[in-house]
């Protein structure tokens, strides 16, 4: 396994690819690799020829200081798990190539960051959506691996591929969790003991909602009350937001009537969590 950290030499293992006609499968990390980001790495695996893993903390994703400086860094660990997968290559650019002295372009979308996370995180998918754009252009991949768990993310990003043309599948591979079904996050290690397991309550608040779709409740108020519910019986708790928004365009609804997402991001103290399912 190769790890690039320079652009031009990322390009040209591309363009070398790209001749033998080998496909190029991308899975984009900020590092601090967990089974989450293993699984999209096993997904990439199976389907391509070349496996790229980008490790890459994207500072303009961050709309707050104190979570970028908080969060872990451990390059060298995160090397050997991905040798393990078999990926043949690691791209860890660096922030002086990646944004040079006088970048001042950005990519923005118009409506899918206007809700949920967008709405209490400004500036945040557009650091997504143009650090993606960036990856893309240089590594060229057919195919690029992103988790459900960010489910708006991966919404944007795959409207950003279909409205910019860019020839590349988007895959969106399912939550993994632990067994108690806490979602998989790089911001799990900042929980205390007691902070860990308050934390269960945003995948409770999930069962609630899939309990209550289940026995036919459709009034999005009504859920989400019962949700709040879950989440607020839990001590060190403070709800960002609880939504329930139409799957494609993640409109709020008020009636659930067709493919549907309920998405919660819950402070667990000074930690921010969050996580989804589907409604359908
Ligand atoms: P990061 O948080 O490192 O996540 C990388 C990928 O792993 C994302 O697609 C994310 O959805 C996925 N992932 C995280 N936790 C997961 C879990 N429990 N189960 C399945 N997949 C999971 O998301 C980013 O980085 C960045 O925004 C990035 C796309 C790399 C752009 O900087």
């Amino acid at each position: 396994m190769e790890v690039i950290t320079e652009i031009n030499e990322m390009r040209a293992r591309v363009l070398s690819a790209k001749d033998r006609k080998r496909s190029i499968g991308l899975v984009p990390t900020m590092g601090v690799l967990h089974d989450g980001h293993i699984s999209l790495i096993r997904s990439a695996r199976k389907e391509n020829d070349e496996v790229v893993v980008s490790i890459y903390l994207n500072p303009t994703q961050f709309d707050n200081n104190d979570d970028f400086d908080k969060y872990p860094r451990q390059l060298n660990k995160d090397i050997d798990v991905i040798r393990k997968e078999n990926a043949d290559v690691v791209f860890a650019p660096c922030t002086e190539e990646m944004y040079p002295e006088g970048f001042c372009t950005n990519v923005t979308d118009d409506r899918l960051s206007d809700t949920m996370c967008g709405r209490v995180r400004p500036g945040h998918f557009n650091g997504v959506s143009t650090i993606v754009t960036k990856l893309f252009n240089i590594i060229q991949p057919d195919l690029a691996y992103f988790g459900q768990k960010d489910y708006q993310q991966s919404a944007i990003i795959k409207r950003l591929v279909t409205d910019m043309n860019m020839e590349i599948d988007i895959r969106v591979c399912p939550t993994v969790r632990e067994e108690d079904g806490l979602a998989l996050s790089s911001r799990n290690g900042r929980l205390s003991p007691e902070e860990r397991q308050d934390a269960l309550c945003i995948h409770g608040s999930l069962l609630k909602a899939r309990e209550m779709f289940a026995s036919n409740i459709r009034d999005a108020k009504e859920i989400i009350g019962e949700m709040t519910s879950v989440i607020k019986d839990a001590e060190y708790t403070k709800i960002d937001y609880i939504s329930i928004v139409n799957a494609d365009t993640l409109e709020d609804l008020s009636l659930i009537n067709g493919k549907a997402l309920a998405a919660v991001a819950v402070w667990i103290g000074n930690t921010r969590l969050i996580d989804n399912t589907i409604l359908e």
